[in-house]
């Protein structure tokens, strides 16, 4: 297979089928040369192993919006020349990283997502009892996906109910693509939300919550030091361009895996304790994030899956295809199995010290999201042809842009 004929990244027909070329690219070249669309060079890292050695390798830096980076496509360079691909500045590179990362760990922690879910829950009910007033069909993306991530995120934030429609609105302007029509109204979403951050963060100082972010605030790390106001803002932004589109994006692959199989959804249904495996199998199969893949910079000559990819060099680092490999999930990880054994070990959270910090929390929201679909609505079915589902894919993401469902009657 010629796949270095071919630009990356490859051609997909559906967000759950890999591209034929990251299993051959597995199989024989593991760590491979590859064309972008702009004709410029850069490396591919498939195998599950190789993507996690990246992931720990500090040569591998996250900020590549350096001079000479390869450009995706003629529009605009890997970099972006805009935080498309990065974004945090100082909280991006050790040592702003570790020193942030450390701080902020305090409060993102497995007990905060468990303190965190009976709320999840509530706003999970609320919406579904908007569902179940509006009559047989709904938008799954529009109408839930979208819906439950920002309430959790108002909630970390300590958002008054007062002020949450406005926060929304600008949250939608920055993180939802299809709500962008120009790097332009970018830069202007992410100036509004900086000043809304801004304002909040002053709010706080003055009136502590029980929230995440006025913990924030007062948390110290071992020297004592504690987050700056830029760091605050920037961490702000950061959790919204992180846990928004997302989760949401998520929310809706993982129902639109389970409504084209049937089987999975009905053992689903059957048994629902296997809700925290099904979670980590939906994150594996019906992953949000399959698009580029994590782009690094090499700032050396690293050695990786029997290659030398040079300093300088632009990097894919594919958690995609890492979920797909084989070696570690079986010889059917190209299937769907909510009972999968080593689903825990997916790497949709990527992996090292940038690992999704809202992975507890995602979790928790994926879990109370089915569970409670699922209970609410005993025939949750795709209102149309599965075909007419319309597909949005950008730079990351791969997901229905609608998912019309059908409930025929809630429990
Ligand atoms: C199912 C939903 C989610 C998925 C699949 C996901 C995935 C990821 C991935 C792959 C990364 C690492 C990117 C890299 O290596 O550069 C990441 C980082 C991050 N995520 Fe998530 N995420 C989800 C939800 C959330 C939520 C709900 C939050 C918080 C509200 C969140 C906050 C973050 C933050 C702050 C980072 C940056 C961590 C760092 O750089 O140290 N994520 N996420």
């Amino acid at each position: 297979m010629d796949v270095t004929a071919r630009p990356y990244p490859y051609a997909r027909t559906s967000p759950f089928l890999e591209p034929p070329e990251w299993a051959w690219i597995r199989a024989n070249e593991p760590v491979t040369a590859v064309k972008l669309a702009s004709g410029d060079p850069a490396w591919l890292v498939t195998r599950y192993e190789d993507v996690r050695a990246a992931m720990l390798d500090p040569r591998f830096s996250r900020t590549i919006n350096r001079p000479g980076a390869s450009r995706v496509d003629t529009g605009y360079k890997a970099d972006a020349a805009s935080p498309v691909f990065t974004f945090g500045g100082s909280i991006n590179e050790p040592p702003g990283h570790t020193r942030w990362r450390r701080i902020v760990a305090k409060a993102f922690t497995q007990r905060q997502a468990d303190a965190m879910q009976p709320h999840i829950a509530a706003h999970t009910d609320q919406i579904l009892d908007t569902l179940t007033a509006r009559g047989d069909t709904f938008d799954l993306m529009a109408d839930f996906a979208y819906q439950l991530p920002i309430r959790v995120i108002c909630d970390l934030l300590g958002i008054e109910v007062d002020n949450r429609p406005e926060f929304t609105a600008l949250a939608a302007k920055l993180t939802r693509r299809d709500m962008q029509s120009s790097f332009a109204d970018f830069g202007e979403a992410l100036g509004g939300i900086g000043r809304y951050a801004a304002t909040l963060i002053a709010r706080k100082r003055r009136s502590q919550g029980d929230d995440l972010l006025s913990k924030l605030i007062t948390l110290r790390d071992e020297d004592e030091s504690q987050l700056s106001n830029e760091e605050l803002i920037s961490t702000v932004i950061l959790l919204l361009m992180a846990g928004y589109e997302s989760t949401a994006v998520q929310l809706g692959n993982a129902f639109y895996a389970l409504l084209l199989n049937p089987t999975q959804l009905a053992l689903l249904r059957e048994r629902p304790e296997l809700i925290a495996n099904a979670v980590e199998e939906l994150l594996r199969w019906a992953q949000m994030g399959t698009g580029f893949a994590v782009a690094k910079h090499a700032t050396a000559d690293i050695e990786l899956g029997g290659v030398t990819i040079p300093e300088g060099a632009t990097v894919f680092v594919s958690l995609g295809s890492g979920n797909r490999d084989t070696s570690v999930f079986g010889v059917d990880a190209g299937l769907l199995d909510l009972t999968r054994e080593r689903a825990g070990a997916q790497i949709a959270f990527s992996y090292g010290p940038h690992y999704c910090l809202g992975a507890a929390l995602a979790r928790t929201e994926m879990r109370e999201a089915i569970s409670r679909m699922l209970a609410r609505f005993p025939r949750l079915h795709l209102a149309g042809d599965p075909g007419d589902v319309v597909l949005a894919s950008n730079l990351f993401t791969y997901y229905p842009r609608e998912l019309p469902v059908a409930v025929g009657g809630a429990r």
